[in-house]
């Protein structure tokens, strides 16, 4: 399989992985992650888990043309019910909500206790998924931002341990990411800046009775977020 199938955000994910280790894939679509890593010789055993009949179809598919039925299993289902306690080591959930990664990692507290790492790339809903790993026995060990087709992606990486929470906007922005100045941030905080700006414009013009509660709430928020962004430049 070609690197250009492997884009640069699936390149960024498969870093965090160590060699030898063995890994499920959940959500994985295409299974290009787990192929690119087999092939590149990075690792030898993966599970390429997915809720639909028709993606798993297409990672079937990629898995048999490129000869690694004996690397890569396929599992059918919904998150990691798909897997027996120790079967895997690391986690991979990415191109899902985050609300959707959260569920499937508090879905499956058995199997979630066995795993020592959690790659995950949540779409929106970063805050609520980051207050999660903090409350239930997960560190974020390591963040990133991937810049590819005018979208800005996060990577989250967490291991077990335990570590302070943060409030709303640190959740949200991401601890990791404002420790290490990432260069992509300032266009982050912008972007999420001009949404809640959007929203306050909105709320202004709102005649609900908790318009003003949520009004002065937004407010706060967007001004702990210029904070950051001026810390950040
Ligand atoms: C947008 S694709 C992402 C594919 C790949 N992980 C990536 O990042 O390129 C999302 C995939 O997650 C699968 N999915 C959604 N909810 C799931 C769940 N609860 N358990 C397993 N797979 C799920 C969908 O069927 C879909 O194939």
């Amino acid at each position: 399989m070609g690197k250009e199938v492997v884009n640069k955000r699936l390149l960024a994910l498969a870093e965090y992985i160590l060699p030898g280790e063995i890994i499920a894939d959940i959500g994985t679509d295409h299974a290009y992650l787990p192929v690119y890593l087999v092939q590149s010789g990075k690792i030898t055993r993966a599970l390429a888990c997915d809720i639909h009949e028709k993606p798993l179809d297409v990672a079937r598919k990629n898995v048999i043309d490129n000869k690694l039925e004996a690397n890569i299993e396929l599992r059918f289902g919904d998150g990691l019910k798909t897997l027996k306690p120790g079967e895997a080591e690391v986690a991979v959930a990415a191109g899902m909500g985050g609300g959707t990664i959260k569920k499937i990692l508090e879905d499956s507290p058995r199997v979630l206790n066995t795993l020592k790492r959690l790659i995950l790339q949540p779409m929106g809903d970063e805050a609520d998924l980051r207050r999660w790993l903090l409350c239930n026995g997960w560190r974020l060990v390591d963040e990133n931002l991937i810049f590819e087709n005018g979208h800005i992606y996060t990577i989250i990486i967490a291991e077990q341990g335990s570590e302070q929470l943060y409030d709303d906007v640190v959740l949200e922005v991401g601890p990791r990411l404002i420790e290490k100045k990432h260069p992509l941030l300032p266009e982050l905080l912008k972007k999420l800046i001009k949404k809640y700006k959007l929203a306050v414009r909105g709320l202004m013009k709102s005649s609900r009775p908790d318009a003003r509660i949520k009004l002065e709430r937004l407010r706060k928020h967007l001004s702990r977020l210029e904070e950051v962004a001026e810390k950040c430049r």
